[in-house]
């Protein structure tokens, strides 16, 4: 693990931020103090915003950003190197926060379906394996790592368009179906997570849209700076409550139909 790669309390930057001060960082003191954060994805727009508003924050004893360039890196479709990873964030101190900040929309040539006609096998199980298998892996090599008492939280950033009793436009169906099974999946773990860590929580997030790379191709101009999504994202992290867990939030922290 480099130092680039912990991003300490001390402040020390952290992987492509592009702006590292937040002047009203959010405080996070609905968790006990001390203890390790860590995001995966932390290459990505959101992720890398979540990675230096933790830092700046000063919570946390350590933030781990892990990426698929990261020291130890991760892939998603690579169980081995999620394993790998979740150690490193195990042996770094007490688990409080976990940030899975990864997801696909595109990639390459291959867009997001616009008709059932666009339909294809490999396509669609790529969208499943970057949006749902691996963060579920995630999930199990991580849930258990949790501490069994004092708030402790798993965030996995879904999608409102994950939503199929939002589902009004229809098409995406691979993002939409993957991120729909992704909701399923986080609900399933927050169920299991409460017989063992009944403080812990364990949500999918809607970040809102953030001008991003994800989002570059689609999204019109009221996209929120990274940065905001961030500010937004950690407000709702703090504020919710076991009983929250297994749920489906936006950036306000507001629930989202299923
Ligand atoms: N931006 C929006 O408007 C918006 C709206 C709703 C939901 N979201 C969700 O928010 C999350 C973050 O999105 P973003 O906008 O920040 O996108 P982004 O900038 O494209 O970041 C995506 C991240 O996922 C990582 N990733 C992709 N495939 C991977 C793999 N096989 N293994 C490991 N990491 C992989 C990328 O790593 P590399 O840097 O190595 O490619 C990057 O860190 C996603 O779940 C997305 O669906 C975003």
């Amino acid at each position: 693990m480099t130092d680039q790669q912990i991003a300490t309390a001390a402040g020390d930057a952290a992987p492509g931020a592009d702006a590292p001060l937040f002047r009203h960082a959010v405080r996070l003191a609905s968790f006990p103090r001390g203890g390790v954060a860590a995001v995966f994805g932390a290459s990505g727009g959101i992720g890398a915003a979540l990675s230096s508003a933790l830092a700046e924050g000063g919570h946390f004893n350590a933030i781990l950003c892990f990426s698929r360039s990261s020291d130890p890196a991760f892939d998603l479709t690579d169980e081995a190197s999620l394993a790998r990873a979740s150690e490193a964030v195990a042996a770094a101190g007490d688990v409080r926060l976990v940030i899975i900040a990864t997801g696909m929309l595109h990639e390459g040539d291959a867009q997001p379906e616009k008709s059932w006609r666009e339909l294809d096998a490999a396509r669609l199980a790529r969208a499943f394996a970057i949006n749902a298998t691996g963060p579920a892996l995630l999930m199990k090599h991580l849930l258990p790592r949790l501490p069994r008492a004092g708030k402790a939280m798993l965030a996995a950033l879904s999608a409102r368009v994950g939503s199929i009793g939002d589902n009004r436009l229809g098409g995406w169906y691979g993002y939409r179906a993957s991120k729909a099974a992704l909701n399923q999946l986080v609900h399933c773990a927050a169920i299991e997570l409460a017989r063992r860590s009944p403080d812990a929580i364990c949500v999918a997030l809607h970040p809102g849209t953030v001008a991003t790379r994800l989002s570059a191709p689609f999204a019109s101009a009221s996209g929120v700076a990274p940065v905001e999504a961030a500010r937004h994202l950690l407000g709702v992290i703090d504020r919710l409550k076991p009983e929250n867990s297994g749920g489906f939030y936006d950036w306000r922290g507001m629930p989202v139909p299923w």
